[in-house]
């Protein structure tokens, strides 16, 4: 089991009226490990997210979950594969007017019938997982940008999940605690052995989160490389052009 495949890509194509934006994509991602994926805005990162939680269907092609063509679930199966998901949201989303305790639960009281001791037990060990178990009972414009990431973490983890989906974690956020939040999902990774996708920009953070990275560009995965060194090192004109510009943006 080790080595199964557990999302796999099978020449995606998805347009929106007429616009290609996934267009031939193929990837996959074995059990455990953690995938990278990189390329510019507008490339279809986050809809390529969304077509694994079933929020997006492909024009053509096959998104398979454990072998499974998400598209051909029946509605049910499709919540029941969600339960088994994370998804760290790129804008943070938590519900301004619920204070962290009641975000973070909110997943639990949607799709269990725990009971509130229960509920708020869990809620207590996802808080303390990513190091902010003291900030249950503040609201959400109370906390620093960056807690409020950790509580999108812990939100997407009550469900303990088998497979986490990271739009952006380091976005808006500055190299500090970006470096923290890299480390977390680091170590997220390697406590829960979770399989993971980390859809990221930053190459600070590809580095610290991924075991292999693919390039997004003109919707296919233009290049495949099995370590963040291999990627980097790669001297492939896309990827220079790109970094080139990267480097350009990140330190002005
Ligand atoms: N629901 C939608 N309706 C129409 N166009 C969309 C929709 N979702 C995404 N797009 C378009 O698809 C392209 C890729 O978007 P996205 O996946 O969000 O890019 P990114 O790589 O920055 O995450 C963009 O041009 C975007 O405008
Ligand atoms: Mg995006």
């Amino acid at each position: 089991m080790q080595d199964s495949t557990v999302i796999r890509f099978v020449d995606v194509h998805k347009a929106y009226s007429g616009a290609s934006v996934l267009n031939g994509l193929s990837l996959e991602v074995r059990r455990g490990r953690t995938l990278g994926i990189m390329g510019p805005s507008g490339t279809g990162k986050s809809v390529t997210l969304r077509h694994i939680i079933g929020l997006t269907r492909a024009d053509s092609g096959q998104v398979l979950v454990e072998d499974r063509d998400v598209a051909q679930l029946h509605r049910k199966e499709m919540r029941e594969l969600r339960r088994r998901m994370g998804y760290v949201f790129q804008e943070g989303a938590l519900i301004n007017w619920l204070s962290v305790e009641e975000n973070v639960a909110l997943p639990l009281r949607e799709s269990t019938s725990l009971s509130e001791e229960d509920i708020s037990e869990r809620v207590q060990a996802k808080l303390k997982l990513v190091h902010i178990g003291d900030t249950g009972s503040k609201m959400p414009s109370e906390i620093s940008g960056g807690m409020k990431k950790r509580v999108g973490l812990a939100r997407a983890l009550i469900t303990d999940p088998e497979l986490i989906l990271y739009d952006e974690p380091n976005a808006g956020l500055d190299p500090e605690i970006a470096r923290s939040i890299n480390r977390q999902i680091r170590e997220l990774s390697q406590k829960l052995d979770v399989t993971a996708i980390v859809v990221e920009h930053r190459i600070d953070c590809i580095r610290a989160v991924a075991d292999e990275v693919i390039f997004l560009d003109e919707g296919r995965a233009l290049v495949h490389a099995g370590s963040p060194e291999e990627f980097f090192e790669s001297d492939h004109p896309r990827l220079l052009r790109f970094f080139g510009e990267a480097e350009t943006k990140d330190n002005p």
